[in-house]
Parts: C-alpha cells; structure tokens; sequence
C-alpha cells in the first residue's frame, strides 16, 4: 500500500496528461492515488468486465479514494460511505450528470432523460415520471395489475411443484415483470406468446445485455447487433403508438381508467412548454424508459429476487423464520399482498442484506459538470465519479460485522434499524441518492418484499445440483447478475386454493 501511495504522485505526470495536472495545481489541489497507467489506454489493462471487481482489487492498494484512466477519460472511485458521503452531499449538483456512450445516444435519439444533463427538460420529464407514473396514486391504480400478475406466478409455479418439474425463476420473472411494467409504460399487455409480447420480451433481454456489454472486441458484430436491435425497437414502438393514438381517436381509451406513460406523453405533447419537445422525442422516449433508464429495471428487480431466493435455500434457517413471520403475520388462507410488507420487518431485512452483497448495479456512474475540489483533492469538469457499492457492502467489518456472510437478522439489530434504502445512508445505496437517484424506488420496494414473500409463503424450494446447494457466482459484467439462472423445483407448502 505504501509503495502504491508513494508512486501515485509521478504517475499524473506520466500518464494524466498535462491538461488535468495543469489543473490541479491551478486548484492547489491533486489527484487522488492511482495505480502506474500506460499511454493511450490509461488503466484500462488493469480492467476486466466487472468493473466493480477490478476496481475492489485496486482499492485494497490504493485506498478508498483512487483516480482511474480509462482511456483518455479521468474517473474517480469511491470505495467507502465516508468518501462518498464527502463527495455526493455537498456535491450533488456538481455531480448531478451521467456519462452516455455511443450505444445509449444512438438507441435513444440522444434524448433519454436519465442521460439528459441536469436542466429544465431533465426536470420536466424527471416530474413526468415521479409523480404520474411512479406517484403513489398511480402505483394505487396498477395495483390490481400487479397483484393479478403475481397471482398466475404462483398458479404457475403451483402446476410446476404438482409435476415436480424444475423451473427457470429468471424466466418466470421476466415474463411477470414485463407484464407488470408494459401497461405502465406501453399501455399493452404482454402476456402470452409470439407477436408483439413475445418480441418485447427478446427485445428486453437483447437491450439488457447490449448494454451490460463493457468492452467488445468484437466491434463489427457488435455494431451489427445494436443496428439489428435498433431497427426492430422502432418498428415496434411505431407499431404501438400508432395502436394507440388509433384507438385514443376512437375514444376507445376512456373504457380504460388508468393511463401509462404513453398516455401520459401523448397527453401533454403539445400542451405542456415542453410540448414539442416531448412530441418530437416521444418515440425516443419510450424505449428507453420502457427497457432501460440506466438501467433495464426488469433485470434488476429479477437479480434481487434471485439472489435473495437463492440466499434463502442456502441458509434453510433464514428461511424457517422468514416463513414463520409470514405464518403469523398473514396466516396460510391468503396470499401476500403488498399491504402486509410494513408488517414482515424479517422480510424487508432479507431484501436489504442481499441489496448489501449483491447490489444490483454495483457501480453508481456520475460525471463532474465543473471543476469541484474536496479536501486536498480536485475533480476536474468531466471526471467521472464511480460510487463501488459492491465494494462499500462487503469490506469493512467496522461497518458491517461478518462482511461476507448473509444475516438479515443485522438490520434488525439496534444500531443497523434504521438504515434504510432511501439514499440517506451511506453504507447502503441501491437506488443511488440525491437528484438523480432513482424514482423507481417506491415501486420496486412493494413489488420485491411482496414477490418474495408470496414465493415463499406458498413454497419451499428444492435446487437440482447434487449437493442441493446454489452456486453463487457472478457473471462478469458491467451489473451483477447471476452467472447461472436459478433453476429449482417448487414445492407446495400451502393449499392451492390459497389464491382463491
Ligand atoms: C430493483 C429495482 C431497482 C433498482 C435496484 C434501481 C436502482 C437505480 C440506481 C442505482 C439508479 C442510479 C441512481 C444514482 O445515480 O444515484 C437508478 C436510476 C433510475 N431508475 Fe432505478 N432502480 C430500480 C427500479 C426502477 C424502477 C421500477 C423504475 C421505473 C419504473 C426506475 C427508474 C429509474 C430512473 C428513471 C432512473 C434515472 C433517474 C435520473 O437520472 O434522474 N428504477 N435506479
């Protein structure tokens, strides 16, 4: 460590170019450590696909604050909550912007408002979605969706343990999930197979890992891929807004008492000073909003139940217990529904402790909009800010005692009870914090407890490996997914009539 700190200094100068230490010293301020760069590439030999790993190994030399190069692009890592918290407190506004890549400007027309830059169009949409379609009120209308929806998982998943098959819970996830969020966004249903359910459901699972896709080498079939996928997005949204205006001129759409995003778009476009603007860009929109903000929220609400049932059939003990809160809470005549999750605490830890582990976007992304010097150190404007929650979850046993080891029972104990996932304490921010934190949060933190607890309180899960473990590793990728589906047999611990 030492010897790292000690070359941090000469390695500005090698490598940062003069630009960036012109500006330091211009700020009495400098860099923060950082590993020797090479010329052109900067650090990113150092960088395999998880970038969450790559730069957790390089924070053990070079401490919880370290500069990164990749490429010619200047990034800062934060590895701990008290350097974020010094960083993203004060700062949020500086660090109120998210770096686009040519893949996101392309799929979205250069017009995705979770890569639009803090301003009055960021503001305006940012409005749109938090308070008509992700507002309690609506989330209120959806709700017989939502609970319709989780009801045909679990008769599904009944039918399974009655033939004691073996189900693929990533499958059976996404389709719940696109059927949950296509009348929010699209105001479709995409239950059932082939046309345009079946061809939104590829399309998410194709845009899903187009953009986990960190480093391609293979550069012309990737621009093959994403054109290929571009092309199909179009013609697809064409084909649904074009649906919709039809049937919203034949008024048809007044049958329908809750509106989606689309309606919501189509509402305003024209009336709102933003009007023209949401018209012109309405098409481009909606994909992304629809299939990926940042993020696809398909893919992480899906990672968390997996990782979190997973965790369940590795610990059988959590399970006892958590079932035994559902037992006494909600009793085996009916099913969970979302209205119980403020009274299954033990349930709420689980999903806490594995957002901990396994959080599903391990690196928060931001970009400096000005120069910002904090304590000795200075971020130039453009420097990118990576915030390492997979890091800040598992390594600091002053923080969290038994870093690796899952035990929901710690957010129960006295000093963790308060910790929650609302972005005000550092050591635990899956959805991100301040302006550009994530709007969704309501929504998934119903939706994830509620789906995990109805799975459970229905059944017990029986894996197929031999040793009746599940195996826990990752795939390398920009998020954290599972590097296996979660394949297990349900088996029925409730009357099937539970969901009549
Ligand atoms: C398990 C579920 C989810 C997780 C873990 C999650 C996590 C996150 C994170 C970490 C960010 C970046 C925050 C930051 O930079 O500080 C984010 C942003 C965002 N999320 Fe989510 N999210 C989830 C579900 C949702 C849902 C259900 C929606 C909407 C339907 C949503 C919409 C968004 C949007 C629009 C942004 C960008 C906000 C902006 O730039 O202003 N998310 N989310």
């Amino acid at each position: 460590m030492a010897l790292c700190m000690a070359l941090h200094g000469t390695l500005h100068v090698v490598y940062f170019g003069f630009g960036f230490v012109l500006k330091a010293i211009k700020n009495s301020g400098r860099l923060p450590p950082s590993p020797w760069a090479l010329l052109i590439v900067g650090h990113l030999h150092l960088l395999g696909p998880s970038l969450h790993h790559s730069f957790h190994k390089l924070s053990t030399c070079y401490g919880p604050l370290m500069s990164i190069c990749i490429g010619s692009v200047l990034g800062v890592v934060t590895s701990s909550p008290d350097v974020t918290k010094e960083r993203l407190k004060t700062n949020d506004v500086t660090f109120a912007a998210r770096n686009s890549s040519a893949a996101i400007e392309c799929l979205t027309y250069n017009s995705s408002f979770a890569f639009a830059p803090n301003g009055p169009y960021w503001l305006f949409m940012k409005k749109l979605t938090t308070v008509e379609l992700l507002g309690s009120r609506t989330l209120r209308q959806f709700l017989p969706i939502r609970t319709n929806k989780l009801h045909e998982l679990i008769r599904f998943l009944f039918e399974k343990s009655k033939s004691g098959e073996s189900v693929n819970i990533r499958d059976e996830l996404l389709k719940f999930t696109n059927n949950i969020i296509s009348p929010m966004m699209l105001s479709i249903r995409c239950s059932g197979k082939g046309g345009q359910a079946e061809e939104c459901r590829t399309l998410a699972r194709e845009v899903a890992e187009i953009f986990g896709e960190f480093k391609s080498f293979d550069i012309q079939g990737f621009h093959r891929r994403f054109k290929d996928i571009h092309r199909r997005f179009d013609s697809l949204l064409e084909n649904v807004i074009t649906n919709r205006e039809k049937l919203r001129k034949e008024k048809k759409e007044s049958e329908e008492k809750v509106k989606g995003l689309l309606d919501i778009l189509l509402d305003c476009s024209g009336e709102s000073e933003f009007g023209d603007q949401v018209s012109v860009h309405l098409f481009r929109n909606i994909p992304f909003l629809y299939f990926g903000f940042p993020h696809s929220w398909h893919r992480y609400f899906i990672h968390d139940v997996q990782w979190a049932l997973a965790e369940l059939i590795n610990h059988p003990m959590v399970l006892q217990k958590a079932q035994q809160e559902i037992d006494q809470v909600v009793g085996r005549n009916g099913p969970v529904q979302e209205s119980y999750v403020p009274h299954l605490p033990y349930i709420q830890a689980i999903i806490k402790e594995s957002f901990r582990i396994h959080p599903p976007i391990p690196l928060l992304n931001r970009r400096a909009l000005e120069d910002c010097k904090i304590g000795n150190y200075i971020s130039p404007k453009g420097t990118l800010l990576f915030v390492n929650l997979w890091s800040m979850g598992r390594v600091d046993p002053k923080i969290w005692k038994n870093p690796l080891e899952f035990q929901p029972e710690r957010f129960l104990s006295q000093s963790n009870s308060e910790i929650d996932v609302r972005g005000l304490h550092y050591q635990l921010l899956p959805f991100g914090i301040g302006r550009r934190g994530c709007p969704g949060l309501s929504l998934a933190m119903q939706e994830l407890p509620t789906t995990l607890a109805a799975m459970i309180q229905c059944f017990n899960f029986k894996v197929t490996s031999p040793d009746g473990v599940v195996d826990m590793s990752e795939r390398p990728q920009l998020s954290s997914p599972r590097a296996r589906d979660l394949m297990c047999v349900p088996v029925a611990r409730c009357p099937r009539n539970i969901l009549n």
